[in-house]
């Protein structure tokens, strides 16, 4: 039994850990990386901390397993992590340990500079979203639950479009996108740019 809820603050431990554990093109990363919090630092913690309301959360018998998490306002929200998400993260990574694995490097260079989404893309499709559930809520339909949820939040909100970059290597992901009503826009290194319009 899988129920959609809202996001509780004593949620963040499972945002960072689903993150985690399929953030390898919808793989486990864990062997990737030394520090288990950098990949949610960047694609899922600052929703939770920054943008609540726009997480929802799916959850089983055995605990939340699966996510979505974005903004309304890709502008908006880049500003308010520059404001209050980055600068303790830099501090925190600003004499990096020599543990650290390539990927961490990765992710700490991406923390100091972050990359902006394509420019055309936001104007277009103003919102963007992240997605990702532990393999056991695969397959079963709740990835559509949880878009539809949140797509019914963001047209209530008057938002006219919604974007989301794929890894390209992720084929699963960008097929369920596809089947999804998300349309390929543009492909930049691997990230592929997907968008789906709610008004014009
Ligand atoms: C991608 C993901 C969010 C999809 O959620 P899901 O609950 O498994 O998908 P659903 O069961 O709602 O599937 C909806 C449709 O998408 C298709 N689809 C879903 N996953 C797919 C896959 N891996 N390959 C091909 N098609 C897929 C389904 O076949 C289904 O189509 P149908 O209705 O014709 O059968 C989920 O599998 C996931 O979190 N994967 C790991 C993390 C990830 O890759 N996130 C996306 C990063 S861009």
């Amino acid at each position: 039994m899988v129920t959609i809820r809202g996001y509780r603050p004593d949620d963040l431990p499972a945002l960072y850990d689903i993150c985690l554990t399929t953030g390898a093109s919808g793989q486990d990363a864990t062997a990737l990386h030394s520090d288990r919090d950098l990949i949610g630092q960047l694609y899922a913690a600052p929703y939770g901390v920054l943008e609540p309301e726009q997480v929802l959360l799916a959850e089983d018998d055995l605990g939340v397993a699966g996510y979505i998490v974005g903004t309304f306002d890709t502008d908006g929200f880049a500003a308010r992590e520059e404001r209050d998400w980055w600068p303790a993260l830099r501090q925190r990574y600003a004499e990096p340990s020599p543990a650290l694995t390539a990927a961490d490097r990765q992710r700490i260079a991406a923390i100091r500079t972050p990359e902006r989404n394509p420019a055309d893309i936001v104007a277009a499709y103003p919102a963007h979203i992240h997605m990702n559930l532990r393999s056991r809520l695969r397959g079963q339909g709740v990835g559509t639950m949880l878009l539809q949820r949140w797509v019914s939040m963001a047209e209530a909100a008057g938002v006219k479009g919604i974007h989301l970059g794929a890894n390209a290597s992720n084929v699963g992901g960008v097929a369920f996108w596809q089947r999804s009503g998300f349309v390929p826009l543009q492909t930049i290194g691997r990230t592929v740019w997907m968008g789906m319009k709610l008004k014009d």
